[in-house]
C-alpha cells in the first residue's frame, strides 16, 4: 500500500524486545516522504538505544507507549514531495528511523543540505538534524559512506583531541578495539605517528584487531595487567565496561594522562560501581558537540578539508578487512540487531540495511 511505513521498534526499557509495526502516513504541505533505501547497523545504534533516554536519542523518530524507534545513518531518496526544492528521485545521506520510510520537514535548502526543522527535534544536537545530497560515486561507496561517515567524524575528532588533553604520551589504549570507531582513530595515530598503539579486546576479537594492521600491540581484557605500568598512556574507552576501565585506572594509576569515555558496545555490563579511580577523572567525549567547536574554530571549509584528507586515507585502510553485507527486510534486520545485542556479530563485516520490500 502506498505510503504505508514498516518500523523496527524496540521497547525503551528492554532492547531485547521489539515489534515491527506498519503506520500510515502522508507528508503535509512543505514534508517529504523519503525511501530509506541503505543504512549501517553497528553498536553505535546499540548504544543510541542503551542511552535513548539519557541522551534523548528517542525524540528523532517518535514512537507509542513505551516504544523507541532506534536512529541509523544512511541513504534515502525522496518519493514525494510537498517542499520546494524537492523532487522524486533526489538522494540524501543523514540520520533516519530504523524504518523503510520517513517523512522530514525541511528548513532552508543550501545547494547540497538541508536541516529538518521539525519541532520535535529543535534543540537536538545539530549533527544529527543535517542531511546531506548523496555523491558517492558507486553502490559501494554508499555502503562505507553509510556505515563509516559518522563513526569515522568521532575518530577524526578524538585524534585531534588527544594531543591537546594528554601530551606527551607514549602510547594510546583503545578499549573494544575490534569496533570501526576504534580502528579509525587507531589508523589515524597510525598515521600521525610517535605513539604505541594498543587495542584491548576480547580473547575471540585478538586475531582480527591484529588482522587490521593499525594497532602496534594487542591485548586481551584478561592480560591488561600485563601492560607495562609506567608507561604513560592514554585511555580511549569504546567498551563503557566499568570493571575494564577501574582495572585500566588501578594499573596505570598516574601514568595515565586521560581517560576519555566515548561509547558503551558493552551495553549490557552492570554499571553504577565505578567509585572513585586513581588517575585522571573520566571525561565524557560527545563528538557532536566538539564537532560544532571545531566547526567554530575552524570554518566548515576547513574543517571539511581536514577531514577529507583523512577520510580517504582511512577508506583505502580497510579494503584488507572489510566485508560488507547486504541484506533487506524485516526478518533479516532483526537477525542482524540481535547478533549485535549479544555480541555475536562480526567485527570485521559491515552490514547495510533496508526495510523496504524488494
Ligand atoms: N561519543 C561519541 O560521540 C561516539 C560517536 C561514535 C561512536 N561512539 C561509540 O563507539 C562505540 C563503537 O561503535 P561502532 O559502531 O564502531 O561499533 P562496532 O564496530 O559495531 O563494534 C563492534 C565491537 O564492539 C564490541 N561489542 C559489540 N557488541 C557487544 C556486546 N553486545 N557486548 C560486548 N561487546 C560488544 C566487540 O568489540 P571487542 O571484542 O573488541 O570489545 C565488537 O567487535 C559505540 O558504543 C558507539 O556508540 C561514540
Amino acid at each position: 500500500m502506498t505510503n504505508t511505513t514498516t518500523e523496527f521498534r524496540v521497547r525503551r526499557q528492554d532492547l531485547r524486545k521489539t515489534e515491527v509495526a506498519h503506520t500510515f502516513a502522508e507528508p503535509a504541505e512543505g514534508q517529504v516522504r523519503f525511501a530509506i533505501d541503505a543504512f549501517a547497523l553497528t553498536s553505535n545504534n546499540i548504544t543510541y538505544g542503551a542511552f535513548g533516554e539519557a541522551m534523548k536519542y528517542w525524540n528523532f523518530y517518535p514512537a507509542p507507549d513505551g516504544w523507541g524507534i532506534i536512529p541509523v545513518w544512511g541513504f534515502a531518496t525522496v518519493v514525494e514531495s510537498r517542499a520546494l526544492g524537492f523532487a522524486p528521485g533526489d538522494r540524501y545521506y543523514g540520520y533516519w528511523p530504523m524504518a523503510s520510510h520517513a517523512i522530514l520537514t525541511p528548513g532552508k535548502q543550501r545547494p547540497d543540505s538541508f536541516s529538518d526543522i521539525a519541532e520535535h527535534r529543535a534543540g537536538l544536537a545539530s549533527a544529527y538534524n543535517g542531511y546531506t545530497r548523496a555523491k558517492t560515486a558507486t553502490v559501494a561507496d554508499d555502503a562505507r559512506y553509510a556505515l563509516f561517515r559518522g563513526l569515522y567524524i568521532t575518530s577524526f575528532l578524538i585524534d585531534d583531541y588527544l594531543p591537546e588533553v594528554a601530551p606527551g604520551v607514549t602510547q594510546v589504549l583503545l578499549s573494544s578495539a575490534s569496533s570501526k570507531t576504534a580502528i579509525g582513530l587507531a589508523q589515524a595515530l597510525k598515521v600521525r605517528g610517535g605513539v604505541k598503539v594498543v587495542g584491548l579486546t576480547s580473547g575471540a576479537n585478538a586475531d582480527f584487531v591484529m588482522h587490521t594492521g593499525v594497532y602496534d600491540s594487542v591485548v586481551s581484557y584478561d592480560a591488561i595487567e600485563t601492560l607495562d605500568p609506567s608507561a604513560r598512556s592514554a585511555f580511549v574507552d569504546f567498551a563503557g565496561n566499568e570493571a575494564t576501565r577501574a582495572r585500566v585506572h588501578r594499573h596505570f594509576g598516574d601514568a595515565l594522562a586521560t581517560s576519555l569515555m566515548i561509547g558503551a558496545t558493552d551495553w549490557d555490563s552492570p554499571r553504577g560501581g565505578g567509585g572513585d579511580l586513581p588517575g585522571p577523572k573520566p571525561e565524557m567525549f560527545f563528538a557532536p558537540s566538539v564537532l560544532a567547536q571545531r566547526i567554530a574554530e575552524w570554518g566548515p571549509g576547513g574543517f571539511d578539508s581536514r577531514l577529507t584528507a583523512a577520510w580517504e586515507s582511512f577508506l583505502d585502510s580497510t579494503e584488507g578487512w572489510l566485508e560488507i553485507v547486504r541484506d533487506r527486510g524485516a526478518a533479516s534486520a532483526e537477525k542482524h540487531y540481535r547478533d549485535l545485542l549479544e555480541g555475536r556479530a562480526s567485527p570485521k563485516q559491515g552490514v547495510i540495511l533496508t526495510l523496504l520490500d524488494a
